[in-house]
């Protein structure tokens, strides 16, 4: 058995170093979580190196990542004083040195917040912060309401056999966060597929097939081609909502204007834009699809709910917990740091594994069993510090909306085939859940 860790605490079997830094380890949920419960257990912040990427520690407290979290001078999301030197999503060598191709050197290949460090980061985020707390977001409570409305109105009476993920998870996150940003219904679909293709290809690691990898030439055409689609589209986009303010977060942004009175390069709209269009959906996706596969192997809570749908926010809570469809994002220390007893050195990379520090039993009793009355309920699904989340209000707000209108349907559900999860190490969750929802 070869050993990849070194460290306090006993060395990391390769084994359980690479179930969690390699995507194809988080296929098999049970391993991953098992895998987690080992570092917890016996090396709770350690050093490993697995093959094809860098050195790295594996930091799966809770206490541990909110220290880390909330400092981001030391611990930096972007590279600090050098920009683009560190990718915040912890890739393998290949596909951080496929973006230093494409990008000429960076690896910043979207000028959005997870790439960006102190002042940048903070005006960036003032663009829109306003927009989407919930006083903002109240104004687009009936609108969601009618798209989760329109979501359920597949469903026959009687029985109804679905892949809950692609029938109605995937869906409903998508329309929301297009139509909160202002994109025509028309131009769903174009911009679905360019979002989707521009993720994909400087994405490669994490692109959710397992389609033949295509050579690099292929690769980077498609991805000029793809950016100046993107571009093009935009710039119109922008430019209509400069001309014609409505109340989208779009037009918030394509209006913003630096302390010099310029509006912001058009280069952090587009940034803006992708960071919505896949943070706010997979995410909410996954956290869905979970709730409801929790709740058909739990018909008691499902009724719960249905008599005392007022507690859903609760449900919703452990359901963000015990998902937590993002299970990492990186950091890079800027100094010298003593961490947990250990020192970590300047220019060390750290994996922030949210789903550990969201089963550590330091904070949660019990927590690998699903548990909708747990009080309080500290998980860190959404992060902490600067870098917090900027949807979680209305992740919180599509999700309450779409379970109000669907549980009082449902008569019964029940799960009636394989699950499959996504192959990934950053944004995960279910890939196929295919039940029957008898309604009502
Ligand atoms: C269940 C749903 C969601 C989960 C679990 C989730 C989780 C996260 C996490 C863990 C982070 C990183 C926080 C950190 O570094 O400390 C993050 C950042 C972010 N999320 Fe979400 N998210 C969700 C939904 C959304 C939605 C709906 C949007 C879109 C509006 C969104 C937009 C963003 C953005 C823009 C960032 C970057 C913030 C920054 O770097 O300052 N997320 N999210």
């Amino acid at each position: 058995l070869s050993t990849s860790g070194i460290a306090q605490g006993l060395e990391v079997p390769q084994y359980v170093a690479s179930q969690i830094v390699r995507p194809q380890g988080h296929v098999d949920e049970q391993s991953l979580y098992e895998a987690y419960r080992w570092l917890r257990d016996n090396n709770p912040l350690a050093k490993v190196e697995v093959e094809g990427y860098d050195p790295v520690w594996l930091v799966s407290k809770h206490s541990d990542i909110m220290e880390i979290e909330r400092q981001p001078e030391i611990f930096t999301s972007g590279g600090g004083e050098n920009p683009g030197s560190h990718n915040p999503k912890f890739h393998d060598k290949a596909s951080d040195e496929f973006s230093r191709s494409l990008t000429g050197g960076s690896l910043r290949t979207l000028d959005s917040l997870p790439y960006m460090d102190s002042t940048e980061h903070t005006a960036v985020k003032d663009i829109a912060n306003a927009w989407f707390r919930p006083a903002g977001l109240k104004a687009w409570e009936e609108d969601i309401r009618a798209l989760a409305r329109n979501s359920i109105v597949s469903l026959r009476p009687g029985a109804n056999d679905l892949d809950f993920v692609e029938d109605f998870a995937r869906p409903y996150p998508l329309r929301v966060i297009m139509s909160l940003f202002g994109i025509p219904p028309e131009d769903e679909p174009t911009m679905t597929k360019l979002t989707q293709d521009f993720f994909g290809i400087a994405e490669t690691e994490t692109l959710k097939s397992d389609d033949e990898p295509l050579s690099p030439d292929v690769v980077a055409r498609r991805w000029n081609a793809t950016i100046q689609d993107f571009y093009s589209y935009f710039d119109t986009f922008i430019e209509d909502r400069r001309a014609n303010p409505r109340d989208d977060v779009a037009t918030v942004i394509a209006n913003a204007r630096q302390d010099d009175g310029e509006y912001f390069p058009k280069k952090y709209a587009y940034g803006w834009f992708i960071a919505i269009a896949t943070a706010g959906h997979d995410t909410t996706s996954s956290t869905l699809a979970g709730i409801i596969e929790q709740l058909a192997l739990h018909p008691e809570e499902l009724a719960r709910f249905q008599n005392e749908p007022e507690r859903i926010p609760d449900l919703i809570n452990e359901g963000l917990r015990y998902v937590s469809p993002v299970k990492h994002f990186a950091r890079q220390a800027t100094t010298d740091y003593v961490l947990n007893g250990q020192t970590v050195k300047k220019g060390d990379r750290f994996m922030l594994l949210y789903q550990s520090a969201n089963r550590d039993t330091d904070i949660f009793e019990e927590p690998d069993q699903f548990d909708p009355t747990r009080r309080p309920n500290k998980h860190i699904a959404f992060g902490y510090g600067p870098h917090m989340c900027i949807g979680q209000h209305l992740a919180k707000l599509e999700l309450r909306i779409m379970l109000e209108e669907l549980l009082p349907l449902i008569g019964s559900l029940e799960i009636i085939g394989d699950r499959q999860v996504i192959q990934t190490n950053f944004v995960g969750g279910l890939k196929k859940l295919p039940v029957r929802l008898v309604r009502k």
